[in-house]
């Protein structure tokens, strides 16, 4: 899977690439992560990717020139299939589900929103919008990460095998509790089935687990 990430502030990647699981799908081949900077297909010696927005009020938003220019430039050099999502706060909230449905794709192109949002008609040119919540980011750069880093932990080889279908949100149930040494810590005791040794046992009562904690936590799971 290729990700190509367009954004007017490339610094806040400087290290993403060198995030564990990121670096390890790079190794792995399963990943190949470019960055490119938008301020490059800006026009003129002051290279502005923003202007103040028809019809007035506050704040400066992306323009369309830099913004399409970049991303025409990304899917003329490859040759296959892309998917263009852009993050914005009016997306559609992200999910693992999300996560499992754009690892799939060969070629993902996130476009990061900046400063008050950007020209309208650039939607024009993107598949879809994404959120990573409800609430407001200086811009779509960490959103990016998110979606990033969530798609590229699914790619085959990346995670142990089955961990990712085995974890939380993959049956829409949260994470059983989990315990490590010592069996007793402060008097607090492991629960005796997991010393159990006995598989079936155990599985059974993290199934049980999973479902009290999702029906207390997030009964809106629970019923999906
Ligand atoms: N840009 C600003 N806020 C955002 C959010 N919550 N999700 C995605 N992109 C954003």
């Amino acid at each position: 899977m290729k990700i190509t990430i367009l954004t007017i502030a490339p610094e806040e990647f400087s290290g993403f690439g060198n995030a564990h699981i990121i670096k390890r799908a790079i190794e792995l081949g399963a990943l190949k992560l470019c960055i490119e900077d938008m301020r490059e297909y800006a026009a003129g010696s002051f290279r502005h990717v923003d202007d103040s927005p028809y019809g007035g009020g506050g704040g400066m938003i992306l323009k369309c020139e830099p913004v399409l220019k970049c991303l025409e430039s990304v899917k003329s050099r490859y040759s296959g299939p892309c998917r263009t999502v852009a993050l914005t706060p009016r997306g559609e909230v992200f999910s693992q589900k999300k996560a499992w449905i754009l690892a799939e794709e060969e070629h993902l192109i996130l476009l990061c929103g900046h400063y008050e949002g950007m020209d309208e008609r650039i939607f024009r040119y993107v598949d879809e919008e994404i959120s990573i919540g409800d609430y407001i980011l200086t811009g779509g750069e960490l959103a990016a990460q998110v979606v990033a880093n969530a798609a590229a932990r699914l790619l085959p080889g990346v995670l142990r095998s089955g961990r990712a279908e085995a974890e939380s949100f993959h049956r829409n149930l949260l994470e059983y509790p989990q315990y490590t040494k010592p069996a007793d810590f402060r008097g607090d005791r492991v629960p005796k089935v997991l010393l159990s040794g006995n598989h079936e046992e155990i599985r059974k009562w993290r199934e049980e687990q999973a479902k009290r904690l999702t029906r207390e936590r997030r009964p809106e799971l629970f019923e999906g």
